[in-house]
C-alpha cells in the first residue's frame, strides 16, 4: 500500500515557526515518527513525503499520484483556506485522501475555519499536533485495506 504524505507552505519551517502554536518539533521528526508508526500497522505500507511552498507543485504531485498511490495524507497549510486548485486536483484523481492540521483550525481565526480541501477528503484530523498524522494514517489504512 503506497501512501503519499504532502505538506504545504511553511511546514518546512516547523521547529522555528510559531512554536507556541505548532510545537518545537520539525517536519523531519513528524516524518520519522510516521515511518515508525506505519511499520507497527502493516509492513507493506510505503510512505513517500513531499513538501512544497508552491500551489502548482502540489497540484502536479497530486495529479502524478494517479495509478501510483493508493492514498494521500495532506496538510495543505494555508492553501487549506484558499485553494480551489488543490481541491479540484484531489477530486480529479479520486484517490482516498485525509486532511491533517497540527492546530485546531476551528479554535483559531475565522478565516481558518473554512477548508476547500476537506469536502474532497474521506476525513479530517485537526488539533492533535503531530499525532494527527498517525491518526490520519490509521484512518486511511482502515479505509483502504
Ligand atoms: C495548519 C493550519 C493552517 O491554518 C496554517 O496556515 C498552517 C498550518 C496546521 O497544521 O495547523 O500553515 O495547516
Amino acid at each position: 500500500m503506497k501512501i503519499l504524505v504532502i505538506n504545504g507552505p511553511n511546514l518546512n519551517m516547523l521547529g522555528v515557526r510559531e512554536p507556541e502554536i505548532y510545537g518545537a518539533f520539525t517536519l523531519e521528526n513528524i516524518q520519522r515518527e510516521l515511518e515508525q508508526y506505519a511499520k507497527t500497522l502493516d509492513d507493506s505500507i510505503e510512505l513517500e513525503f513531499f513538501q512544497s511552498n508552491f500551489e502548482g507543485e502540489i497540484v502536479d504531485k497530486i495529479q502524478n499520484a494517479l495509478n501510483t498511490f493508493d492514498g494521500i495524507i495532506i496538510n495543505p497549510a494555508a492553501y487549506t483556506h484558499t485553494s480551489v486548485a488543490i481541491a479540484d486536483a484531489i477530486a480529479s484523481v479520486n484517490i482516498k485522501t485525509v486532511e491533517v492540521h497540527l492546530s485546531n483550525i476551528y479554535s483559531r481565526e475565522e478565516f481558518r475555519h473554512n477548508s476547500y480541501i476537506a469536502p474532497k477528503c474521506i476525513g479530517q484530523v485537526a488539533g492533535f499536533s503531530k499525532d494527527g498524522y498517525k491518526m490520519a494514517l490509521f484512518g486511511l489504512y482502515s479505509a483502504l485495506k
